[in-house]
């Protein structure tokens, strides 16, 4: 396999990225209750699933090159997400929650494009095609999902209708 000096770095962070989608899961179901307006909350139910999805792409990649299906604890994720109770016992439910809760899940989807990109770069040099593929289509969910948030806080969550 070429690159094979990065299959270290590349397991860890795939177990890493297992353990984030997993305490994400958690932190999703909260802040579709904490939120307003219903198309946050329904925008926060979608991507649960689609987590769950990303969680079931990642067994996959796991297999596609003979590792165990194992996760750490993401210590970014845990820090993101108390950062986002954090917001959620600041504020009353309303827009300024809202607001603040589409900053929240922001910061988490960038984390999560910054993981799977480098993982989809690291699976290319080594050549793990399946792997790189399952991936890259969680890495274009996830910058869906934060098209659709700037989408929510411009239309919604940020403006004033008063
Ligand atoms: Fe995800
Ligand atoms: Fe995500």
């Amino acid at each position: 396999m070429p690159n094979s000096h990065l299959h270290e770095l590349f397991t860890d962070e795939l177990r890493d990225v297992l353990g984030a989608e997993r305490q994400l899961l958690k932190g999703l179901k909260k802040m579709a209750d904490s939120a307003s307006g219903e198309e946050l909350k329904s925008a926060f139910q979608e991507h649960y699933s689609q987590s769950e999805e990303h969680i079931n792409r990642l067994k996959e990649a796991f297999s596609s090159i003979g590792l165990s299906f194992r996760s750490k604890k993401c210590k970014a994720m845990e820090g993101l997400l108390a950062e986002g109770e954090e917001i959620m016992d600041s504020f009353e439910p309303g827009k300024v929650l809202d607001a603040a809760l589409v900053a929240a899940a922001q910061k988490i989807e960038h984390y999560e494009i910054a993981s799977y990109g480098c993982l989809v770069t690291w699976a290319k040099l080594m050549e793990h095609q399946e792997a790189a593929d399952l991936l890259s289509q969680t890495l274009e969910e996830e910058k869906q999902t934060d098209g659709k948030l700037t989408e929510i806080a411009m239309s919604q969550a940020n403006v004033s209708t008063e």
